[in-house]
């Protein structure tokens, strides 16, 4: 059995111990907001937060959680209010989506991380997080606004 904690709620889980993280995910907990890519961490689709660092579940055996706190677009925040998700709606940054959960993962652990990033700081960031439709200058400007929303609230 794994023990870890998903979105706040703790899980306890009889699985093979190899498994992604992605999988138990979607597969287990019925937590589909992740999405599957590449599987080989190249594309950041499946990106969650781990102790609050952005991670790719797809190469993230669950026994390498075990203990850990995970959270997934669905526990990012209760009702979408969160800053990051906010300035998604407000820039209407999403196009076919797909990428979207992994996009607003990672840009919601930089922000954690770096509350006031430069543009070379959003770059190296969310450089891994491929998008085939392109929404990358909208996720930059969304993450700014975001970071904006983030001081104002402070
Ligand atoms: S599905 Fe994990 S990085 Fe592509
Ligand atoms: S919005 Fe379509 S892949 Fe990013």
């Amino acid at each position: 059995m794994i023990r870890l904690t998903v979105n706040g709620q703790e899980q306890e889980l009889d699985v093979d111990p190899q498994t992604p993280l992605l999988w138990v995910l979607r597969d287990h907990l019925d937590l589909t907001g992740t999405k599957f890519g590449c599987g080989i961490a190249q594309c950041g689709a499946c990106t969650v937060h781990v102790n609050g660092l952005a991670t790719r579940s797809c190469v993230t055996p669950v026994s390498a959680v075990a203990g850990r706190e995970v959270t997934t677009i669905e526990g990012l925040s209760s009702n979408g209010e969160h800053p990051v998700q906010q300035a998604w709606i407000e820039l209407d940054v999403p196009q076919c989506g797909f990428c979207q959960s992994g996009q607003i993962m990672a840009a919601a652990s930089l922000l954690e991380e770096n509350p006031t990033p430069s543009d070379t700081d959003i770059d190296q960031a969310m450089s891994g997080i491929l998008c085939r439709c392109g929404t990358y200058n909208r996720v930059r400007a969304a993450i700014k606004r975001a970071a904006e929303t983030g001081t104002e609230e402070v």
